[in-house]
């Protein structure tokens, strides 16, 4: 088995290639000439030997463009696939490969021992993505699990609790996280996450895409952290060609490929709120501390717990939470009538992060926020002792 594949003609280097593995990993280097850059992924996955590689080498001696366009291509149909750009490097360059799903950009210089480290990471990263792969698409395995962020208002962090959420299962499940902004009008999730998306929802519910779930995946925009996210369409008036049956497609056909399906929605209750949430399996409620925002989420609930439509599981997240604003957990409980879940509260960091489009649960922060962030990911971790249904709903520490 080639577990390693390099598209180069530069023959010293790929003598570094064989040095770095040889007694130190398993499996071997096959390679391919320059002009293979131009074939598509199944074109190429032609010339290997056995399975596919887990490690492929783009360069040097190619032109980077071509290796970035092909690597987009690799990355939507052969995620599990670790790739490598080998080429002298600028600020910009990295970037883009970034973007399109590379996951090391290094010199064609590079020495022995750090090609062995390198090769090694592809090795983990390519292991660990065919595990959450297998989870996320085995045929036979029940849906996954669909998540609605909801509240009946705007502004209260549905949009920075779902990119968080994501961001997070991705960690439990790479590549088994599909985001999906529900938001159709004014929905940010690609600028939340600096994404430049290709297609959007629209393309997602028309035509072929709506026929055929591998179809579909191609018009995904992927996140390098490993989310898979479908964006709001580029004009708002383009949410009037997207109909609630669109919608219980879309997310019917996602589950059936995703581990866990994160839908980001508008503020109340339109008719595609009401249609994800006869899909969810999961509602994560938004409440802020004030009582506009937790009248509106009382009201909201009842409504949707007469029409049968509130998901099996509760996720109540009190966010701007604030010793100051007059209102204390235990008031916004007796309000709800529901206890409160998880509080998150009032930070600095997470306007921040929304401007620099970097959520908070990818970078270093942990701050309160990040942190309770983090506790709402931890329970749909399914190793996790919080799932467990004897705590799923226990009282909140006073924040
Ligand atoms: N706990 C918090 N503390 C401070 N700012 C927050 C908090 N949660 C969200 N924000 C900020 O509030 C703004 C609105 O949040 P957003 O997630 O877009 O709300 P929605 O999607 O419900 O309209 C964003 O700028 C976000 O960074
Ligand atoms: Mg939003």
């Amino acid at each position: 088995m080639s577990r390693f594949l390099a598209i180069t003609a530069v023959r010293d280097f790929e003598g570094r290639v064989r040095q770095a593995i040889t007694g130190a990993l398993h499996g071997d280097l096959q390679t391919l000439p320059p002009e293979a850059i131009a074939g598509s992924p199944a074109d190429i996955l032609q010339h290997t030997a056995g399975a596919a590689p887990e490690v492929l080498l783009l360069g040097p001696g190619i032109n980077p463009e071509e290796a970035l366009k092909l690597a987009v291509l690799f990355d939507l149909q052969y995620p599990e696939i670790s790739l490598v750009l080998v080429t002298p490097t600028s600020p910009e360059l990295v970037l883009a490969a970034m973007r399109a799903g590379v996951r090391d950009v290094v010199s064609p210089e590079i020495n022995v021992n750090d090609l062995r480290i390198l090769l090694e990471r592809c090795c983990t990263a390519a292991s660990s993505r065919r595990r959450g792969m297998s989870m996320a698409t085995a045929p036979d395995q029940e849906s996954g699990r669909v998540i609605a962020v909801m509240s009946p208002k705007g502004g209260v962090g549905k949009t920075t609790v779902a990119t968080n959420l994501a961001i997070g299962l991705a960690k439990l499940a790479p590549m088994g996280v599909v985001l999906v902004d529900l938001d159709l009008q004014f929905g940010d999730v690609a600028t939340g996450l600096q994404l430049e998306p290709e297609h959007s929802i629209t393309q997602a519910v028309h035509g072929a895409a709506a026929q055929d779930s591998m179809v579909l995946k191609a018009f995904l925009t992927v996140h390098p952290a490993g989310v898979y996210a479908l964006c709001a369409p580029r004009t708002p008036a383009e949410s009037d060609y997207i109909t609630a049956d669109h919608v219980t497609q879309l997310l019917t056909q996602l589950a059936s490929q995703f581990q866990y399906v994160v839908v980001d929605t508008a503020p109340g209750l339109g008719e595609h709120c009401l249609a994800t949430l006869e899909q969810a399996t999961d509602g994560v409620w938004i409440c802020g501390m004030d009582v506009p925002s937790v009248r509106g989420l009382h009201k909201c609930l009842d409504v949707l717990r007469e029409l049968q439509l509130l998901p099996r599981n509760r996720h109540v997240v009190l966010n701007f939470a604030d010793r100051k604003s007059g209102l204390s957990v235990q008031d916004v409980e007796a309000t709800l009538n529901v206890p409160v879940d998880v509080v998150v509260p009032r930070s600095r960091t997470l306007p921040f992060s929304t401007n620099r489009g970097v959520p908070v649960l990818q970078s270093k922060t942990r701050d309160a926020a990040a942190k309770g962030l983090q506790k709402l990911v931890d329970r749909f971790n399914p190793s996790s002792s919080i799932q467990s249904s004897r705590k799923l709903h226990r009282r909140v520490v006073v924040a």
